[in-house]
Formats: C-alpha cells, sequence, structure tokens
C-alpha cells in the first residue's frame, strides 16, 4: 500500500493494537476449548474402581490420569453422574431452584471432559449467573500483592498496612532476592494486622522455605503450589500430582491454609500441551487439585493469561475454567491479577465480570503497590486503579470488598506499621532503622522514595533464623515495648492459628476476628432475595468516598473567600433603570440571579468579577457603552439573554449565568434562537470572554464580525461530561436565587483585586 490511511495510521498508535492477537494454532495448544485430541467424557466402573476414564482405558492412563481416577473421582456417584445429560446439567447449574449442594453431589462423579462438555454450553452472563451460585463462600473477598523492589520491611508494613484497612483480605509477597524472603514475610505480617486483624499473609518463595516460613507462624496461607494439565509438564518442574499432594498435607498439617495455582496456557507455554485444549488441561488441573485434598486453586490464566488473552475466546475460558473449579467445591481465587493488556478499556473488561459477581478473591491479587515494586512481574491493577475500583464497586452497587481511605487515614496506619518494625528491630537487635528512614517510607509512593541499604534486610532474615525467631517472639518483643495494642492484634492471630477455622474452605477473617468460610458462611444463593446482599453499614461504606463532594463543599468553593487570591471582587451596586432611549451603541449585559452573590466561580473556575471584567473590556474597545442589568425572575440563560436585549439601545445584549454559560443576543431573535451561544461553559478562557464583549459591540454597530471560536479537544469533551454533576448543584443555587415578584435589576460593577 503506497498511501496510508490517516484512520489506519492513527488506529496504530493505540494500546490495544500493541497487544499480541494470534489465530488459533490448535496442535500445539494454542486453542481455547474443542481441541482436536479432547476426549469425549466417559466412564467405566468395575468392583468400585474406574477403568476407563474420557475414553481411555485404564491400561493407557498417564499418571494425571491415575491420579485423577483414584483420588479425584468418586466412584460410588460416578456412573449417576456421567449418564446425566450435559445440556439438561448446564441448565440445572443456572436454575435458581436447583440448590448448589444437589450440584456438587453430582460434579463430585464426574471427569474433566464432562465438565469441559457442560461449562460449554454456558455463555458468559450464564457462567457469572452460575459463579453466583456456585462460589464456595457467601461473602465475596479480595487479595492483594504487597512487595517492592528494595524488599524492605519497613515500606512492606506500611503498604500492607495500608491494603488491609482497605479491605482486602488476604495479601501476599514475593521477593526480588530470595535471602529476603524472613525479613519480606515479616514486613507483611506485621503491617497487615496493624491495618486489619486477621488479614492473611503469604509469603511466595521457594517450596521448602515458604513452608519453614509458615511454620515460624509468619505466613497464613500459601497458594502458590504449580499443577499442569500433561505429565510431561509436571516432569519439567520435577514434580508429580502425588508430590504435590505431599506438599499440601505438609501445609495444612502445620496450619497453614492452602490452594493451588493453576490457569489456562501454561501447557503450551511449556510446549507440551498434546493437542489438548486449554480449558480440557486446566479441568484436568482442577482434578488434581481435587484429588489432592486441597481446599482451593487460584486459577483464570493467572500467569499464563497473556497467552489465553491473545487467542478467540481468551477472557472466556478463564471464566469458564474459574466455574470449573467452583462446581467441585473449591474455594476459587479468580485471578484477574497478571498483567496481560496495555489498554485500559481491555483490562476493566476482563475483571468486571468477576467484580459484579463477587468470587472467592475477586483479584488474586491486586497490586497494592506500584506497579514498579510488584516483584509478581506487575499486576493488572495496582495502586493507579484503587480509586478506579473502588468507584467501580460504588457504581454499580456491588461489594469488592474497598473501601476509600483518607490521605490522614493512609499516613496514620503507615506510620503505625512502619513504627512497628523499627520497635522490632530495636527489641530483636536486628539491623535498626533511623527516624529519617521511617519518615520516608511513611511519606512514600514506592520504593524509589525510600533509603536503606538492602544488606540489612539480608542481615535481617539471617539473625531470625539463627535465632529462630518466631511468631511468639515478635508478641513478646511487642509487650516488651510496651506496645500491647498490637501485641493483643497478635496474639488473636495465634490463637486463631491453634484453633485452626481458617483451615476451613474458603476462610477469611472479617471485623472483629469473625471466620468466615464455606461452613458458616456458605452460599446459599438461590435466586433474588438471597445469597450476599450489601447491608446498609456496608453500602454507606461504599458510597462514602474521599472525591466525593456535597453542595456545602461547592457553595464553600464558591465563596470570594476560598482561595480568592488575585481574583477582581466585583460589587454590583443597585442603582435606577436606566432608559434606552437614543442608547444606538449600548451593549447590555444580563447576569443570572445568583450570579456574584451565592455563586462566583464559572465551570472553567474563573471568577465572576473577572469575567465580567474581560466582557466589559471586549465593548469598550469597540467604543461601546456597556450597561448591567441583573434578570431576577429567569434562570434560563435564553430567557435572560432575551430579556437584556429588550433592554438594550442597539438591541444586543450578551446573556451570562454564574457557570459561564453565555449568548450573545438580539432582541428581533425568538430567546432559543441567537447571535452566537456558548454552551460549554468550561471550555471559556478570559480571551474568550473579551472576544465575546468586541463581538457584542460589533453587532451592536452593525457589523457582522466572524463569530467567536471555541477550541475543542478530546480532553475537552471530557471536561464538559466532568461539569455535568455540578450543574446540577449550581442550578439549584441559582433556582433559590430567582425571585419571581422582580423584574431587573440595573447594577453597576465596582472592582477590586483581592490580596
Ligand atoms: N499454572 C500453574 N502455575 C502457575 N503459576 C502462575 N501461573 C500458573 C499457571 N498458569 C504459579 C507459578 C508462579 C506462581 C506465582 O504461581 O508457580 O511462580
Ligand atoms: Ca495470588
Amino acid at each position: 500500500m503506497s498511501k496510508r490511511s490517516k484512520r489506519y495510521e492513527y488506529y496504530e498508535t493505540l494500546e490495544v493494537n500493541k497487544d499480541t492477537f494470534i489465530h488459533e494454532i490448535p496442535e500445539i495448544g494454542l486453542k481455547t476449548m474443542s481441541g482436536p485430541d479432547d476426549p469425549k467424557p466417559s466412564i467405566r466402573i468395575v468392583d468400585g474402581r474406574i477403568v476407563e476414564m474420557d475414553n481411555k482405558p485404564d491400561q493407557e492412563f498417564d499418571l494425571i490420569d491415575k491420579f485423577i481416577a483414584k483420588y479425584a473421582i468418586d466412584p460410588d456417584m460416578a456412573e449417576e453422574a456421567m449418564a446425566v445429560d450435559s445440556l439438561e446439567f448446564a441448565r440445572k447449574i443456572i436454575d435458581i431452584n436447583v440448590p448448589r449442594s444437589e450440584i456438587v453431589r453430582f460434579t463430585a462423579g464426574m471427569t474433566p471432559a464432562k465438565l469441559v462438555e457442560i461449562v460449554s454450553y454456558l455463555n458468559p452472563v450464564e457462567i457469572m449467573m452460575a459463579v453466583q451460585k456456585m462460589r464456595t463462600r457467601k461473602t465475596p473477598a479480595n487479595q492483594a500483592h504487597v512487595c517492592n523492589r528494595k524488599d524492605d520491611p519497613a515500606l512492606l508494613a506500611a503498604d500492607a498496612a495500608v491494603a488491609a484497612l482497605t479491605g482486602f483480605d488476604e495479601i501476599e509477597t514475593t521477593v526480588g532476592v530470595s535471602r529476603h524472603a524472613l525479613s519480606t514475610a515479616l514486613g507483611i505480617l506485621i503491617g497487615s494486622q496493624i491495618g486489619r486483624q486477621g488479614v492473611l499473609t503469604q509469603c511466595s518463595v521457594e517450596e521448602l522455605l515458604e513452608l519453614s516460613i509458615g511454620m515460624r507462624g509468619f505466613t497464613t496461607y500459601a497458594e502458590t503450589l504449580s499443577v499442569y494439565g500433561t505429565e510431561k509438564v509436571f516432569q519439567y518442574g520435577d514434580d508429580s500430582p502425588w508430590s504435590k499432594m505431599f506438599l499440601t498435607s505438609a501445609y495444612l498439617s502445620r496450619g497453614i491454609k492452602n490452594r493451588f495455582t493453576s490457569g489456562s496456557g501454561s501447557e503450551a507455554l511449556m510446549g507440551e500441551a498434546e493437542g489438548k485444549s486449554m480449558l480440557y488441561l486446566e479441568a484436568r488441573c482442577i482434578a488434581i487439585i481435587r484429588g489432592a485434598g486441597c481446599q482451593g486453586v487460584q486459577n483464570g490464566g493467572i500467569d499464563c493469561v497473556y497467552i489465553s488473552s491473545a487467542l478467540p475466546s481468551g477472557h472466556y475460558v478463564t471464566m469458564a475454567e474459574n466455574l470449573i473449579a467452583m462446581l467441585w467445591d473449591l474455594e476459587c481465587a479468580s485471578g484477574c491479577d497478571g498483567i496481560w493488556s496495555g489498554s485500559k478499556t481491555r483490562n476493566a473488561a476482563h475483571m468486571l465480570p468477576w467484580i459484579i459477581t463477587g468470587t472467592d478473591y475477586i483479584h488474586s491479587g491486586f497490586g497494592a503497590t506500584s506497579i514498579m515494586d510488584n516483584m509478581f512481574g506487575g499486576a493488572g491493577f495496582n495502586v493507579q486503579d484503587l480509586d478506579d475500583e473502588i468507584a467501580i464497586q460504588r457504581d454499580f452497587k456491588v461489594d469488592a470488598t474497598l473501601k476509600s481511605l483518607t490521605e490522614e487515614e493512609h499516613i496514620q496506619v503507615r506510620s503505625k506499621a512502619a513504627r512497628a518494625i523499627q520497635i522490632l528491630c530495636e527489641e530483636l537487635d536486628l539491623p535498626r532503622y533511623t527516624d529519617e528512614q521511617i519518615e520516608k517510607v511513611i511519606y512514600a509512593h514506592s520504593s524509589d522514595d525510600i533509603d536503606r541499604n538492602m544488606n540489612d534486610n539480608i542481615r535481617m532474615s539471617e539473625e531470625i533464623i539463627k535465632n529462630n525467631i518466631t511468631l511468639v517472639d515478635l508478641l513478646s518483643a511487642f509487650l516488651k515495648a510496651g506496645e500491647n495494642e498490637i501485641a493483643e492484634q497478635l496474639l488473636g492471630f495465634i490463637k486463631q492459628r491453634i484453633a485452626g477455622d481458617y483451615l476451613q474452605t474458603a476462610a477469611i477473617f472479617k471485623k472483629g476476628m469473625k471466620c468466615l468460610s464455606a461452613v458458616n458462611d456458605n452460599n446459599d444463593y438461590a435466586g433474588p432475595g438471597t445469597g450476599y446482599r450489601l447491608g446498609k453499614e456496608r453500602w454507606e461504606e461504599i458510597k462514602d468516598i474521599r472525591q466525593a463532594i456535597s453542595p456545602d463543599d461547592l457553595i464553600k468553593a464558591q465563596s470570594l473567600e476560598e482561595n480568592s487570591k488575585g481574583a477582581l471582587e466585583m460589587v454590583l451596586e443597585e442603582v435606577d433603570i436606566v432608559s434606552k432611549e437614543n442608547k444606538l451603541y449600548e451593549v447590555v449585559i444580563g447576569i443570572s440571579p445568583a450570579f456574584g452573590k451565592a455563586l462566583n466561580k464559572t465551570l472553567s473556575d474563573l471568577y465572576v468579577g473577572d469575567v465580567i471584567y474581560e466582557i466589559l473590556a471586549g465593548i469598550e474597545e469597540e467604543g461601546i457603552n456597556a450597561r448591567i442589568i441583573r434578570v431576577e425572575n429567569s434562570t434560563d440563560l435564553g430567557m435572560i439573554g432575551s430579556i437584556a436585549s429588550k433592554l438594550s439601545g442597539s438591541g444586543v445584549a450578551i446573556g451570562i449565568q454564574s457557570k459561564g454559560t453565555t449568548v450573545i443576543q438580539h432582541k428581533d431573535l425568538p430567546p432559543l434562537d441567537n447571535l452566537e451561544l456558548f454552551s460549554i461553559a468550561p471550555l471559556l478562557t478570559l480571551d474568550k470572554y473579551r472576544k465575546i464583549g468586541k463581538n457584542a459591540a460589533l453587532y451592536a454597530k452593525g457589523k457582522c464580525p466572524s463569530t467567536v471560536p471555541v477550541s475543542w479537544n478530546d480532553e475537552m469533551l471530557v471536561f464538559r461530561t466532568r461539569a455535568f454533576p455540578k450543574v446540577v448543584m449550581l442550578q439549584q443555587v441559582e433556582e433559590e436565587s430567582v425571585d419571581p415578584e422582580k423584574g431587573c435589576t440595573e447594577l453597576k460593577a465596582h472592582f477590586n483585586r483581592r490580596r
């Protein structure tokens, strides 16, 4: 093509077009569903033993088939469950009259291929309906990543405290340098409990180290036990379903809550998909997890979401795999974590179904730090998106479990958490923090804003190991330092470790260390009026975002007393009505009822005194006289302009409302027609107002000037929409100033510059 379309050149600049999109290549696993070698569902049981599964006789079973057949499928239920018509069962999943318990009774006897066949009948909306009923816990939850590039424990504590107070129920971290693991785990443990007692924490590192950190009491869950859908990929990881089962037992027996990680695309990534589709292989992963006796999974692509999302139906399949986990009665952390697109719109679209539906963990997790500090390789959602998510839950009246913090709350909780680490280092004789270092941590946005030698963190981790410091030592250190409140928060946690309630499926802690799980908060959704519903108190919390303004704030901002240094104060003196007789060369400026009284600022943030001054100057430049009248009985710009024009000797008038919307009017035109209209007040500058004055004067002289140009760009369009909610409130004030008995008042303007 020799000549390029400007539109297509523009398309190329868009973030969405920098994303990678690929066509399906089924042979190598680059297909989300219906792979060429996906099996048809089947089962055959002999003497209570599965001898054929998904069209494969047991002599041909690979390690995964063997494991699934032995541990994941209930042979007593299998024949009945596999005989159910898949379409009919898909309908039952979204039928509000069929309880969740009835669904999981059947899925216990189903094979991976059977579940794939069933969910394939559901479209995305039906998957959302299904998730609403099938997620294990009734109350939704959310998970955050808290890491930093410097692995600084005080900064970790501060960020974890904020994340916990914001409402995340689990906080996980990972390290840049593995020798920082203990100080890192300690940082998020202390910070999270100070932010909100009961938040569960994880430090994702090498498996042996991770287990030992948990046994020390520094972490309460582990989530990154990976499983894969083909034998070969397990072999690459030097693992098998059995070794993973052993590992999960090790965690659980030491009181550490456990979930596996899987997700579409890992087998294709490793080049070992065996011609199977992503969804079928993921169904095998979930079956392994179920067979291993683990209570949950983090899936939905996870680190491989950038592969599935490049393919047709990439997000459909990650939704479907989340649902399969829930159908198999597992707690499901639904992904929405890894970064996979540069497009904000695609990112939001990916997350939206889950934020609306609610899952066991909507994000797993949300990057609760600056993206560059996220050592999980960044997340799709990070602190730069936090206010968006908080706004989205308010927009849809749904619970993403978050709340908006004020800057004071943010600083206060960071200060408590960072100082707690400082105290701990002193009490336990670990490398210390100076007050200056702590101050930097409290006010930091990212690890760029702090300074501490990273070697101190390695030393800290080594000391913790050498001195065998455990959760109990942390508790006594705080007691010794007189920090009883923090000690109390940790003690509550230690008690829970002994009670072990959080080992129940989908357990989290809400206010007052109340444990919610699939046992005591099981999902009883059965249609409208059932399942999780926003309570009144929680809805008030969601509504109350820190950016929201009330009429009082707006009125305060309109007052000349607020920050009006440098503004022209306009005093409007009432005078007798001046006759228009023989005044051919005048322009009348008609102002609205509250103009310069209750309201002093236009939508482009200009003081009305400055605006009138410029208009007057523009009129004067043309040697024309100006008068000002206030239309007391109408707020309507058409009426204001029209009434003013009838009082003008030349017949030309300018009408202006307090918010800055302006019209140039002629007495012979009907009120809704005009010479020039400036309906988008946020676009008007002082310079434009001067030109408006000048043009009105030229019309008064019988000339025909070219209209005042108003420049537009994309941002200004947004500007306009942002102004609308304020217009509603300003209009209210304008209306309250109307005096229907009064007609017009003639005014004389005096100006004073504010100092
Ligand atoms: N399949 C299996 N394991 C995964 N992880 C992430 N994505 C997947 C996936 N699709 C695990 C890896 C990684 C950790 C963060 O989660 O073990 O290191
Ligand atoms: Ca996670």
